[in-house]
Formats: C-alpha cells, structure tokens, sequence
C-alpha cells in the first residue's frame, strides 16, 4: 500500500479544496458575506453590438472612459450603465440617455454639460465640459444604444453549476468508494455524499415549491420610486398613498396627481436629481399614466381583501409585506401561497372586544364569556371555508 500513499493525501487533499471552493461559492453567492459578488453584472456592452459606424465605436471608447476627453477623463459608463443592476442605480443608465437624446442634438449634449440643470449633475459630471466632436461622437455612440434596447443584467447561473459540481464530486467519491478506493479514510467518501445530497435536495425543494410562484420579485418599475426615501426617510404614511387599504378590497396605487401634491414643489431628489421626478411632470403634461408594474398578483379564483384584513383584522402592512420602509426597489415579501394564508389564519386570535365586525358571532361571544372557549382564531370564523377565499 505504501506506493501510493502520496497519491491518497494528494486525492484527499484534491477533493477537500473542490468542496471547499463549492461551499464558498455557494455561500459568496448567496449574500453571506454581505455582497453578491459573483452575480454577474457584466460589461456585456462589449459584446453587445451590431455593424456601426467608427465615430460610433469612438464614442463608445469615450462613453467607458476609455478614451481621454480633451478636458480629463470620465467614465460615462460607470454611473451610466449599459446593462440594469440588480440592486437601484439612481442615474440614468445608458438606455435612458439615448432616450432623453432622441429629438435632440449634438449641441443640446454639449449644453448638458456647459450648464448642468441640477446640483446633482454638476458635482457628478465634475465640470468637465465636452467640446463638439466629442459630442458628435457620444451621441453617435447612444443612436446605437437606443437600437439595440435596454440590456437587461442577467444572474450568473451559479446554481446550475454548483448543481453539476456536486454532481460530479459525489459520482467520483461513489466510483472510489466502490472501485478505485484510492482514499483511505471513508469519512471523505461519507461527507462528501451527505453534503452534495443535502445541496441537491435543498435545490431541489426550493425549486418545486416556487413553480409559478414569485417571492422575491422585484421588477424595475418606470420611475425609480422608493419606499425608503418616502415611507422611510420622509415617513409618509402608507395611506397617504395607497388610499383604498382601509375600505376596500385593493390598496390601490397612486395616480400621477397624488405625486403632483409634493413634487409640483420638490423638483430635485437628493439620489436622482431631476431626471426621475421630471418624468412625473412628463406624464402629467402627456396625459399618459405611469404603467407601474404590478408586484404582488394572486390568481383569479382567489379572493383577498385589505380591508377584511387592516381593519377588522387589525393585521399589519409588515406582517404580509415586509420592511416596506426600507425598500428601494419594491420586492415581494411573503409568497402569497394558499398555506401561508390558511397558516395565519390558524394561528391569528381575533380579537372580539370592541370589534363590530364580530357582532354577529354571538354564539362564539357567549362561550367566550362563560369560559366554555379560551380563545377564538380566524379559523373558528370560518377562515378555512374555501368558498371564503375562492369564488
Ligand atoms: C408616496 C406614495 C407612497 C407611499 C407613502 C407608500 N407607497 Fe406603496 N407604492 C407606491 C407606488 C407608486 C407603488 C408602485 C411602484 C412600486 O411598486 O414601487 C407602490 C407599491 C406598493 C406595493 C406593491 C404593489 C404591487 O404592485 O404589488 C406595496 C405592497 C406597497 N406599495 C406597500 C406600501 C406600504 C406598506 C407603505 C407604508 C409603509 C407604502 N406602500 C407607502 C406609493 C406609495
Ligand atoms: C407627501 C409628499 C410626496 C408625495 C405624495 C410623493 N413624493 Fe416623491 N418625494 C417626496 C420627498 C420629500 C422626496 C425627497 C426629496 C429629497 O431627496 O430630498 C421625494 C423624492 C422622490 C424621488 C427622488 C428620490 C431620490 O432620492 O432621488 C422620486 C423619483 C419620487 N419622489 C417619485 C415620486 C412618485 C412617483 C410619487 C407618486 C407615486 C411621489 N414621489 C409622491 C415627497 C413626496
Ligand atoms: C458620477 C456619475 C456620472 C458620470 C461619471 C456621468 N454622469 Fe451623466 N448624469 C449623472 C446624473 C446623476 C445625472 C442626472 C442628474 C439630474 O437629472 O439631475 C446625469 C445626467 C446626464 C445627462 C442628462 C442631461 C439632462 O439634462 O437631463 C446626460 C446627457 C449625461 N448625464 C451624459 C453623460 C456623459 C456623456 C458622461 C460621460 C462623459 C456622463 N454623463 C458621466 C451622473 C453621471
Ligand atoms: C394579510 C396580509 C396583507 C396585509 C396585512 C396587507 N396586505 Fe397588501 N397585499 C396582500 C396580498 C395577498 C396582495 C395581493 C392581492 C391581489 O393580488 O389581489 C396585496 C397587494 C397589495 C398592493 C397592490 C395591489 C392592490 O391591492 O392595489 C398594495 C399597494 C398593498 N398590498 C399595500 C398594502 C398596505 C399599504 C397595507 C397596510 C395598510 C397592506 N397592503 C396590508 C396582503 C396583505
Ligand atoms: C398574517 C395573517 C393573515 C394572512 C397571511 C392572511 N390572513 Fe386572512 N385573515 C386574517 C385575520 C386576522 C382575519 C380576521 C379578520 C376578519 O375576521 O375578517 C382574516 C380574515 C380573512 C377572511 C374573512 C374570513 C371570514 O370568515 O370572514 C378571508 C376571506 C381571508 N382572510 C382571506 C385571506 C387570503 C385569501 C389570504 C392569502 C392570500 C389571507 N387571508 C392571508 C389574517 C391573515
Ligand atoms: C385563506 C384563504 C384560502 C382558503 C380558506 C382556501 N384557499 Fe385554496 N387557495 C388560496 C390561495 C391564495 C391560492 C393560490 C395559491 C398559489 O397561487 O400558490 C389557492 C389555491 C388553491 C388551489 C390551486 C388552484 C391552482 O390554480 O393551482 C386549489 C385546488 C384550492 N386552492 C382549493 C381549496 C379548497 C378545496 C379549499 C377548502 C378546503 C381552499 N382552497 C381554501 C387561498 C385559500
């Protein structure tokens, strides 16, 4: 046995640093350590073109910096970027510019930045001043942009190859433990199977239980409007806005005319500048409404209503959406499963003191009373009938 001793320590040592590399991945990608370092938010601009003209490929070295300005260096795309991002990017991205520029022309781009319309542009632009050619040269560059469309930033598909990796690891430690038997110690064979079997059945778990379902899902809505800055920072009550949570069935979202009553005054966001606010008055002057894309969406044949549930229920906005006031980009919070509602509704003591709603449960009241009953849930009210929640 002593021939191959080496190869075993060198085996051992090879598999260990596999898992271990697979492990750290798993955990960079999930956030452990406070950044999701791998998604890949790539310069997928590089790629991302079709036949163009050379002052357009200029234009585009210049856009990435790449390219010195006459009046030192800027990297458009750094604040502007080509590609969305997966947390909020208060500047305009690339698309965006190439949609402020259509209808305008070269020098109205120099004037940009001669006389920069906000504070905000003025510190970020950092005076530099483009001259006519460079100009000429960026807008060439954004005409292209505007061609191709937005690029979205796509996830790195981290989970499939974690997938594969632990794939492959437990077939080589099965083929060793059965055939080559090149490691000595057994455990490696053992933790190598348990923990690649446990990540499989987790993945696999995780995945069936969210078919068709969307926790998490937060798309990029038409105006970068954030819960943090109003309902956090400016703490501006949620009814303000979402006026029908307390009297009927849908919370409802806020019109453009309700943004008017604050912003016809505040012009300027201390993250966005004027850019984003500007697209309010866009829209009041065009008369086209904001098309906010809706988050939470249950199917057809169930019925949910706000007011049943703030107001007769007295149960939270956070217990069933999260930390609102925190939330830049609005996520879904719970994931609006038929278990999690009958869960709550197990569980949940309604409260039947001083509650009209309740009036008409005269027998659960009596026995109340008379102690023959302790407490009574919203199941006892007929939070489990299905006709209650589908039509
Ligand atoms: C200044 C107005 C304003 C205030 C205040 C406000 N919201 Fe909103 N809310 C909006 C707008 C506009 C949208 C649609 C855009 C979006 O989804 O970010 C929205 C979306 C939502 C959604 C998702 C709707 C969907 O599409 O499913 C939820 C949930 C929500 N708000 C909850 C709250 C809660 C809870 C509070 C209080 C903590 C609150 N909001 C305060 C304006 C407001
Ligand atoms: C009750 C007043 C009020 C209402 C209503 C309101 N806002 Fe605001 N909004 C503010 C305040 C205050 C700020 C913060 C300005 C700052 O950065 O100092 C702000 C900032 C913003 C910003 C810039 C954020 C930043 O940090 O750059 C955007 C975009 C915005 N609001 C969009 C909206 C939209 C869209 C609506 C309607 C759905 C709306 N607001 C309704 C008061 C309001
Ligand atoms: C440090 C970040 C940053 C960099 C770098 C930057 N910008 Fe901007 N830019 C901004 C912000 C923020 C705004 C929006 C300010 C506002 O609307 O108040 C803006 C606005 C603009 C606008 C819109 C002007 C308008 O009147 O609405 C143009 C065009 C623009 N930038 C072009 C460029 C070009 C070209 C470069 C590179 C030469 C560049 N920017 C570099 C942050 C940046
Ligand atoms: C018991 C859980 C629950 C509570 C409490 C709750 N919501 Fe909701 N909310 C939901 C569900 C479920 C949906 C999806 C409804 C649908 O698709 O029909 C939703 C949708 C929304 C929407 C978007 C659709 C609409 O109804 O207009 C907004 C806005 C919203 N909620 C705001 C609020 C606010 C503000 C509060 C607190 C005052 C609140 N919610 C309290 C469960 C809840
Ligand atoms: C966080 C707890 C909670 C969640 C989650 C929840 N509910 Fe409720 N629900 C309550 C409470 C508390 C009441 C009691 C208020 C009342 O009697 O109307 C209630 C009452 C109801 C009622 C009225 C029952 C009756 O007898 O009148 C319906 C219908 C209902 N919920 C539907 C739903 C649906 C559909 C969902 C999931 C999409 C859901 N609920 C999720 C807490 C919850
Ligand atoms: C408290 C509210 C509530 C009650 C009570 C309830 N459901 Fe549901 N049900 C839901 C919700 C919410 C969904 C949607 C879940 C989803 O999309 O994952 C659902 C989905 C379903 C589905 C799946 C339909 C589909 O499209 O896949 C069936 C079947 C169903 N319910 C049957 C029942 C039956 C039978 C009862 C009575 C024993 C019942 N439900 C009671 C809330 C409820």
């Amino acid at each position: 046995m002593s021939y191959c001793s080496g190869n075993e320590k060198i085996n051992t040592r090879f598999y260990l640093s596999v898992l271990v590399l697979a492990l750290l991945i798993f955990l960079l990608n999930n956030g452990i350590f406070g950044q999701d370092l791998i998604v890949g938010h790539n310069k997928e601009a590089v790629k991302h073109r079709g036949p163009e003209s050379k002052e357009s490929m200029i234009g585009e070295r210049m856009f990435y910096g790449l390219v010195k300005l006459e009046n030192g260096r800027l990297n458009c795309e750094g604040c502007h970027s080509l590609a969305t991002t997966p947390k909020v990017n208060w500047n305009p991205s690339a698309y965006d510019l190439s949609v402020w520029m259509e209808g305008k022309t070269t020098s109205d781009l120099k004037k940009a930045f001669d006389s920069p319309s906000s504070d905000l542009m003025e510190t970020s632009h950092k005076n530099a001043k483009l001259n006519d050619d460079e100009s000429k040269k960026i807008m060439a560059y954004l005409v292209k942009v505007k061609e191709n469309g937005q690029v979205f930033h796509k996830d790195f598909p981290i989970k499939l190859l974690l997938f594969f990796i632990f794939g492959l690891l437990m077939a080589l430690a099965l083929v060793d433990l059965i055939f080559t038997k090149k490691i000595k110690y057994k455990v490696v064979h053992v933790l190598v199977l348990i923990i690649g079997l446990a990540f499989h059945m987790q993945m696999a778990m995780v995945e069936a239980t969210n078919l068709g379902r969307t926790k998490d899902y937060a798309p990029d809505q038409p105006i970068k409007f954030s819960h943090k800055v109003h309902a956090g920072d400016n703490k501006i009550d949620c009814k303000y806005c979402h006026t029908g949570v307390f009297d009927s069935k849908s919370a409802g979202i806020p019109s453009a005319n309700l943004c008017i009553n604050c912003h016809n005054v505040v012009r300027n966001g201390r993250n966005s500048g004027k850019y984003e606010i500007t697209k309010i008055h866009d829209a009041i002057d065009t008369k086209k409404p904001i098309e906010w894309i809706r988050v939470h969406k249950l199917p057809d044949h169930v019925y949910f209503n706000h007011a049943q549930h703030v107001v007769a229920g007295k149960v939270e906005c956070a217990t069933c959406h999260g930390k609102v006031e925190t939330m830049d980009i609005m996520a879904q919070y719970s994931d609006l499963s038929m278990g999690w509602c009958v869960n709550c509704h197990r569980q949940t003591k309604v409260n039947f003191e001083g509650n009209d709603y309740y009036k008409s449960y005269v027998k659960l009241h009596d026995d109340l009373k008379s102690g023959k009953i302790k407490q009574v849930t919203v199941e006892q009210v007929g939070g489990l009938d299905c006709m209650k929640c589908h039509y």
